[in-house]
């Protein structure tokens, strides 16, 4: 028969185990430096390829997991996304660049000469990850929320924007070069990548993530940002108000 002190310590070892194995399983994996640091490695690559040396597969899933957990106004999730590849993808351009063409030119031969190098080499890429907003989502919420219907457009954007830079900076991570295109600047675009990608009518193009392999190594520089004095503020009181109530 086990002592009483016995006893305590084996009650005592598992209890410290399954304090250990818990505070391993809620503990953030990486540090919010790691997290910046990931974030920062993200840029705009132009003059990709038409290879990809991450498998479809490993983009899909990318794509699914951020959309398992990216947030949305109210969780009403209006974001959704298409993933087109490979000789699709040279279609998909085609499609843009043939509907593009007669607007572009219309508004002036100097246009049409300098888009259509840029339209060519976004063609070049490997794959794009299209995202969308559902809007009949944002109109459902915007009964469900009425208050607030009038901030539901740009919630829909704000949260098609959340995705696509968790996406972008995931695919660089894995080792690819992404640039974040709008065609939904001209509505017939839109509405032919629609038919094309056969999706409901109630979709609306916010923007796509021109993916490929990188031209060269990747370019980690930062483009020139203002200065924080000029983008940033302390408000002390609030702040300070902040940790009060902390
Ligand atoms: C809301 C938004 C819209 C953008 N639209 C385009 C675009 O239509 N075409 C493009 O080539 N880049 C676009 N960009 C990329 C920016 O030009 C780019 O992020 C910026 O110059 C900073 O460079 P970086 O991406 O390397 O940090 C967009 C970026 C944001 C955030």
């Amino acid at each position: 028969m086990p002592r009483y002190s016995t006893l305590i310590n084996i009650i005592l070892f598992i209890l410290t185990t399954l304090l250990a194995l818990n505070i391993k399983m809620s503990a953030p994996k990486v540090s919010a430096n790691d997290w910046l640091a990931a974030a920062k490695y993200r840029r705009s690559v132009y003059g990709l390829k038409n290879t990809s040396k991450v498998p479809d597969s490993r983009v899909q899933e990318i794509v699914q997991e951020v959309l398992s957990f990216a947030p949305s106004s109210y969780n009403t999730q209006p974001v959704r996304v298409t993933l087109v590849t490979g000789e699709k993808h040279t279609q998909f351009w085609d499609i843009v660049i043939n509907t593009a063409e007669p607007i572009l030119k219309a508004a002036g031969a100097a246009v049409w000469d300098k888009m259509s190098g840029i339209l060519q080499s976004h063609k070049a890429s490997y794959g794009s990850v299209v995202f969308w907003e559902d809007s009949a989502v944002t109109d459902e919420a915007k009964k469900t929320h009425a208050s607030y219907a009038h901030l539901f457009e740009s919630f829909g954007e704000h949260a098609t924007g959340m995705n696509q830079i968790l996406v972008w900076t995931a695919l660089e991570l894995e080792g690819l070069g992404a640039n974040l295109q709008h065609m939904n600047g001209i509505p017939p675009v839109e509405e032919a990548l629609k038919k094309f990608l056969d999706v409901p009518a109630s979709y609306k193009l916010r923007a796509h993530l021109n993916y490929g392999d990188e031209p060269t190594a990747h370019n980690t520089a930062v483009p020139p940002k203002r200065p924080a004095t000029e983008t940033f503020k302390l408000d002390g009181l609030v702040s300070l108000m902040y940790m009060i109530d902390q």
